[in-house]
């Protein structure tokens, strides 16, 4: 069992999820990638202690990640049976459902024998009792938001989860959701959706300022666009990037000559301010208060390290924030 840092928590930001109780660290680790069954288990084991020993105490999951489907759950469960298991009280970890993830009709999308199930089996693989945030993955445009918003109230009632989420809302749909849930008095507290300098579709379709009307959090995702957002493609496409390793999510076509300008742009500007360009990547998103963490991934334990250093990150000018405007 592995023995955490005594000053893990001196360090990081704890931030209080929209008007709720529940508070979630600054950064949050993401295990969509790098954690499936053709991952090294060494790496991912020396990422999440990475982040628990620094205090990032929150692990995102869904069912789906992988490779195969279900392996990250699993490999996770590993992880806290062998190494952190003893502080599971310390934990906030999250999972979903929503996505494809078993063939025939009740594998994929929001009806509530494919939420409860699954839920079932996410417990399974990662061997806990219950999940802290159990989210609905996306948008089902078919099945009745009530059955959904039923499905997600039966988690938190039955104990399988502590608080529910939603993902990948839209404002409108998120605020109904959220009228159900809170006549069926479920904690609904947390949104996850995509934002990044190069992706604001939350400022556009009104998930981010419904959600601090609503008094919810919102826990930001892809917030490195990926790993564009950093210096690893300034000269060229590394062999070990996630351009090249899984170009599934991530392909060699996002890096366009006028991408490649901004993100050049960009990186001079974090130079100028005395950072990596993923540091003030992060820091962008934390800039108005609204986001309650940045969700990011990593291939390797340095990275965590690095976006760590967003804590101490200064706060932009209006001249810098006009730079990042124009290269986005
Ligand atoms: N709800 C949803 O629908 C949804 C969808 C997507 C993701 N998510 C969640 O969000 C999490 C994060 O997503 P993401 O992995 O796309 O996030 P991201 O933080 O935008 O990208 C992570 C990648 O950026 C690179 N990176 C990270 N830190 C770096 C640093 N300091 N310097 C240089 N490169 C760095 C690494 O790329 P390399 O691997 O190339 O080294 C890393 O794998 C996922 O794990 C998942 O939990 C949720």
């Amino acid at each position: 069992m592995h023995t955490p840092a005594s000053d893990r928590y001196d360090s990081m930001v704890y931030n209080r999820c929209g008007h709720s109780g529940l508070k979630l660290p600054t950064l949050s680790l993401g295990l969509w990638h790098n954690f499936g069954d053709t991952a090294r288990y060494d790496n991912m084991k020396a990422i999440c202690l990475t982040a628990f020993d620094h205090g990032i105490v929150s692990f995102d999951l869904a069912n789906n990640y992988g490779p195969e489907p279900g392996a990250a759950e699993r490999n996770f469960g590993r992880i806290l049976r062998e190494e952190l298991g003893a502080h599971r009280h310390e934990l906030l970890i999250s999972t979903k459902a929503g996505y494809g993830m078993w063939p025939g009709p009740y594998g994929d999308f929001g009806s509530r024998k494919y939420l409860l199930t699954s839920l079932d089996q996410s417990l399974q693989r990662m061997g806990l009792d219950y999940v802290d945030i159990f989210y609905h993955h996306r948008m089902d445009p078919d099945t009745p938001l009530e059955e959904t918003m039923g499905a997600l109230d039966q988690a938190v009632k039955s104990g399988k989860a502590l608080y529910a989420g939603l993902s990948n809302y839209d404002g409108p749909t998120m605020a109904k959701a959220a009228a159900i849930l809170t006549d069926l008095h479920c904690p609904f507290v947390i949104n996850q959706n995509r934002y990044s300098i190069f992706d604001r579709t939350i400022e556009k379709n009104g998930l981010k300022d419904t959600a601090v009307r609503l008094g919810k959090g919102i826990i930001a995702f892809s917030p490195l666009a990926q790993g564009l957002l950093t210096d690893r493609y300034l000269h060229g496409i590394p062999e070990d990037s996630r351009m090249r390793t899984d170009g599934r999510f991530l392909k060699d076509n996002a890096l366009t000559p006028e991408r490649l300008a901004q993100i050049t742009a960009l990186n001079d500007l974090a130079a100028r301010r005395g950072e990596s360009l993923a540091t003030m990547a992060l820091k962008w998103i934390l800039k108005d208060g609204a986001v309650t963490s940045v969700l990011v991934g990593a291939s390797r334990p340095e990275q965590v390290l690095d976006d760590l250093k967003v804590l101490q990150s200064p706060d932009f000018t209006e001249e810098e924030l006009a730079i990042i405007d124009r290269n986005s």
